[in-house]
Order: C-alpha cells, then structure tokens, then sequence
C-alpha cells in the first residue's frame, strides 16, 4: 500500500501568519487536502449526504403526490358494507387478483332446498381492479393483534385507493354493492342471532315463511298481524304523545304450537329481518341483553324466546353455582330501556306463563298477549287440508277418527310430523292416527 504524502512544513509557514492557531488551522488544511484517504472519504460523504437528501426529498414529494393526487377509503371489518364490498369483489369480472380465499355459505332455493355455495373472495393483500375505467388498490389487511373478541377473528380492514380526480367512484361502488347485497335479500328474512355484543346474521338469508302455512286458531293470527300493522302505521301518534314507539307482544303456550313459525312468517308478511334472542342462554348476562336490545338491526322484530328463563335466576346461582343468564330485573330493564328512534316490535315466548313475574305483563312492556295453545279441530282440519288439498272426504274420516279417540293435547308439530311422514298416502295418516296419541313420538 503507497504511504501518504509527507507534510510539507515549509509551506504551512508560508501560508500562514506565524501565530500557533494559524499554523495549526492551515496544517490541517494542508493534511486535508493532499491526504488521498480524506480526500475520498470526504467525496463519499458529500455524495452519501446528498443521496440521503435526495432520498428524503424523493419520500417527501411522494407523501405529498400521494396526498394530493390519491385518496383512501378506509372499510372496517366492524363496518356493514365490509362483507357487501368482499361479495361485490368475489362476482367482479374484472378483478385480477390472484390471491383469493373461500366463504363458505349454504344457500336455500327457491323449493326450500339448500345447497352449499363456495365465494371465492379476495385473500388478504393488494388487489389492482378497474372499475368504471379507473384503476383502485385493493388492499385487505388481518390485524397481527387485535382481535375481535365477539368472534375470535382478526379484526380486518379494506383500504381502496384511487386517484383523487376518481373519488366519485367510491360512492358508486359501495351503492351497487349494497343494491347486490339487498337483492339477494329480496323475498327473504335474515335471522340475526346475538354474537357477543352484536347481532350477526345467521346463515343465508331464507326464504319467507308464508303466512298462510302457520295455521293457529281462529282470529288469532289476523288479530296479532292487524294489531301490529295499526301500530307500524302510528307512528306520528307515539311521537305527538311522547310516548316511546314501542310495542311487546307475548305468545305463549305449549311446545310446538307453531309461536316462533308464526313470528317468523309475520316478519316475512312485514318485509322484516328477525332478531333471535334465546334467554336461556347460558352465556347471556343483562349487560349483554340490555347492550343487544339497544342495537338491533333496522326493520327488524326482537324476538326474545323462553323468556321464563329470567325467572330461574336464583335456582341457576345456587344449584349450579355459576352467575350465567340474565335476571328479572335485567330483563325488565332491557325491557324498558329500549331507546330506538324507529319503531321497536318485541315478541317473546314461553310455553310457563305460570312463571312469568306480573311485573312483565305491565303495558309498555307486554301490550298484547295470547295464548297459542295445542291444535283445536278448526287447526286440525285446516293442517289436513293443507297437506291434502282437496281431500274433503279423507278429512272428514279423519276428523271422525280423531274425535272418536279423544285427542286434545295433540301440538300442531305432532300433526306436521305424522303429514310429513305420510307425505303422498292421506289414507295412511288415518291409519296412524293413534300416534299421536303419544306426543313423543318419532316417526
Ligand atoms: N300452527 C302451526 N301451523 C303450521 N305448522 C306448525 C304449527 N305449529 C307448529 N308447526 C310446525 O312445527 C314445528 C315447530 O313449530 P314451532 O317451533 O313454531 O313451535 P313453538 O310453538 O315455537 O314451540 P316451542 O314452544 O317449543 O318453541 C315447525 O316445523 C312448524 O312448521
Ligand atoms: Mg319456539
């Protein structure tokens, strides 16, 4: 390796003005100057030193271009046009994404039949589309940490990213999103259930339940549809009034009288989504009820099932020893607390009315309450019919038979269970009429 230049001394004297800090000031300089090893290293770092400026300017200038020229929209996984934008992505013909995962759903048909259906949705990652002539960045992204504790899964976001001159598109997108979403819908109830805090919907939405299949007795179902469609068209009413929009119906009776498929037909005859609450849930605390009953879903009924269940608070505690459940009070205050702007129809079940605390029965709390008791011989008729249309005379022998065998605490369940047994052969129901004297049976 060549040793550097020696110091040349007689040339510091020269250049400088003969006292000690000039002296020293212009050796440095001289060793500066004609070091080679200096010389270099100073070049690296006038150019490493303007690399790194320029590679600021370069990010700086790119945060403002981006800023100025792209905007963002931001779609949470807690946000209701989430899984409406991942379903408009997986039916997009002109995506180009090549990294997709799988939803699995069932679908029910129009003949009630259900099948499986796989939508293969954009995975987590970037996603380019074109739509409407504009390019966007799809950009979905799983939460390393945070979880949604309702549902165990990572929380989730959707970043769509386009030119700024484009953001008009966002609007158009997310509307034809919802409006594919709805028509999916379309001559169909949801039923949400409750997951943690929040209302989910359950499976796909299916297809309504016909009004005419739920055969109560006479009057009552076109009294409890007559009183509901008063209240839906009072609104103006309530609010001159200022008294809260709200009415609680209460059907009880035994099993399998037909009170949840009535309440779930009468949304379909509504065009409403159902809320499904079961309070004997082991899970559920009044926390949980009072926080469910103030977030339901728009144009939904809350339909809240074995609600005797509140009742065997104190019984659950001690035999059990576990504080699970929701209490009476909890469910009272549920009950009134329910602050909606829009109307808010509750139904509730219970085949114990025995149990039930009067406290409930408090107008504003249950307005209207009947009684869907075991299948009178207008419903037996009427069930016969139905799954036998014109059978006349097979019905009447029927009705002989059933009449002669003292039949009174047969539920409409058992009679659907022996119909649809004998789905095609009404000859066959008459002949195994007497199972139905035993309501457990299992055909
Ligand atoms: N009145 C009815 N008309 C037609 N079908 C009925 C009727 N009652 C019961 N069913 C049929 O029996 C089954 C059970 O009915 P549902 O669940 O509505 O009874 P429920 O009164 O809610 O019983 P539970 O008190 O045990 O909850 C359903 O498949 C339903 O179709
Ligand atoms: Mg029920």
């Amino acid at each position: 390796m060549a040793s550097p230049p020696p110091i040349d001394f007689d040339k510091i004297r020269e250049n400088s003005d003969g006292s000690l800090g000039s002296m020293i000031k212009s050796g440095f300089t001289e060793v500066i100057s004609n070091n080679p090893y200096f010389a270099a290293g100073g070049g690296l770092m006038v150019l490493g030193t303007g690399l790194a400026l320029a590679r600021q300017g370069i990010v700086k200038s790119s945060g403002f271009i981006y800023r100025q020229l792209l905007v963002d929209l931001e779609i949470p996984s807690k946000d209701k046009s989430y899984l409406w934008f991942l379903e408009w992505m997986s039916q997009y013909k002109h995506r180009t994404s090549r990294h997709l995962s799988v939803e699995t759903n069932f679908v029910q048909h129009d003949n009630g039949s259900v099948s499986t259906r796989f939508s293969l949705v954009p995975g987590p990652g970037k996603h380019l589309i074109k739509y409407k002539g504009a390019y966007m960045l799809v950009n979905r992204e799983r939460s390393g940490k945070l979880l949604d504790m309702t549902s165990g899964t990572p929380f989730e976001t959707v970043t769509l990213t386009t030119l700024y001159s484009d953001r008009k598109l966002f609007s158009d997108l997310l509307g034809e999103a919802k409006q594919l979403a709805l028509k999916a819908r379309e001559g169909k109830t949801v039923l949400y259930t409750s997951w943690g805090p929040e209302w989910r919907p359950f499976g796909q939405p299916r297809k309504k339940r016909m009004i005419g299949s739920v055969i109560l007795d006479k009057s009552i179902a076109e009294g409890i549809i007559s009183d509901v469609k008063d209240f839906l068209d009072s609104g103006e009413w309530y609010h001159k009034r200022g008294i809260p929009y709200r009415r609680g119906y209460l059907l009880y009776g035994p099993p399998g009288s037909g009170k949840t498929s009535f309440i779930q037909a009468l949304a379909g005859e509504l065009d409403y989504n159902i809320c499904i609450l079961n309070l004997s849930e082991s899970n559920l605390t009044d926390d949980r009820l009072n926080h469910l009953m103030n977030h339901i879903p728009e144009r939904s009924i809350l339909l809240l099932e074995d609600i005797d269940a509140a009742f065997n608070k104190r019984a659950q505690t001690e035999d059990k020893g576990y504080t699970s459940g929701v209490t009476f009070s909890g469910l009272l205050n549920a009950l009134d607390g329910v602050a909606s702007a829009e109307e808010c129809i509750t139904f509730m079940t219970t085949n114990h009315p025995e149990k039930l605390d009067p406290a409930l029965m408090r107008p504003g709390r249950v307005d209207y309450k009947v009684l869907v008791d075991n299948a009178t011989e207008y419903q037996v008729r009427q069930m016969f019919l139905r799954f036998y249309e014109n059978e006349n005379e097979l019905c009447e022998v029927f009705m002989n038979k059933y009449r002669h065998l003292q039949l009174t605490k047969v539920s409409t369940a058992q009679l659907q269970g022996l119909f649809v047994y004998n789905k095609s052969n009404p000859q066959s129901a008459i002949d195994m009429i007497e199972t139905l004297q035993n309501p457990n049976t299992v055909f």
